[in-house]
């Protein structure tokens, strides 16, 4: 009798490992798949983008499978707060006041936000949006910049960002503030000659990071060094030419 329940109490300890290593294995990212060339959902229901290349890639590389939950933008942070989510693969950038909620992995890619405004615009410099309507999505840094920009009055929060731009075509928005490389894309996509990216409106420079839970250093230890090395071997340079991140190479002539 002793031994069979020295025998269970094993089996027992087996299995709690077993569970524990099964837990660690599966990473869930909370994402918000409406932000092509980071983060769309393709026919088939799954997440495709530079930021699932990238999860993939680092996934490979720590030995564990990342899965995407898609679903709003403005919930991703406070789901990895909450432990619903291990991470957030997100398009997101690496912000002061997200640093008091989660943690960022290093950097992943640097750009700047654009502003899409109409060809025949009065919209001449960063100063001109004070009054106009502006519209971004709803919890991203483009909101900010547009809360900073116009009257309260003016600002206006949308699910999505190409949502925005349907209304600044439809004369509703006088501009929207976007990623440039997704502000490029929606530009592609409606390749509508009446709307463009305002060349005299800047914003500063911003980075991309993965958020993940405060202090699982661990956990931030390993995305780090899988981040350097896909920075150091190319891969994150073979998938901005993959997902066109900074533009084709006429348009960065131009
Ligand atoms: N980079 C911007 C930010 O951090 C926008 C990200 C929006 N991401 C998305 N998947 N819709 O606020």
């Amino acid at each position: 009798m002793k031994k069979l329940i020295a025998l269970l109490v094993a089996l027992m300890m087996v299995l709690v490992n077993v569970a524990a290593l099964a837990e660690t294995t599966t990473l869930k990212a909370g994402t918000s798949p409406d932000f092509p060339p980071f983060e769309s959902m393709d026919d088939a229901g799954a997440v495709v983008g530079f930021d699932a290349d990238l999860a993939a890639a680092i996934a490979k590389i720590i030995g564990v499978e990342i899965v995407f939950e898609p679903t709003s933008f403005d919930s991703i942070v406070t789901g990895v707060q909450t432990g619903l989510y291990d991470l957030g693969i997100s398009g997101f950038y690496i912000t002061e006041e997200r640093l008091a909620n989660v943690d960022f992995t290093v950097p992943y890619l640097e750009d700047s936000q654009s502003c899409i405004v109409k060809v025949d615009s009065a919209i001449t410099d960063n100063a001109s949006l004070m009054g106009k309507k502006i519209g971004s999505q709803s919890g991203t840094i483009g909101l900010e910049s547009a809360e900073a920009s116009t009257d309260e009055s003016n600002v206006f929060p949308y699910t999505k960002a190409l949502d925005a731009v349907m209304d600044l075509k439809g004369g509703k928005l006088d501009a929207v503030i976007t990623d440039t490389p997704v502000a490029k894309a929606i530009l592609a996509e409606l390749n509508d000659p009446t709307i463009t990216i305002s060349t005299t409106v800047s914003f500063g420079v911003e980075y991309y990071g993965i958020a993940l839970p405060k202090g699982n250093d661990e956990l931030k230890a390993k995305l780090d060094e899988a981040i350097t090395t896909l920075i150091a071997d190319g891969t994150i340079d073979q998938l901005v030419q993959k997902w066109n991140i900074y533009g084709t190479a006429d348009e960065a002539a131009e």
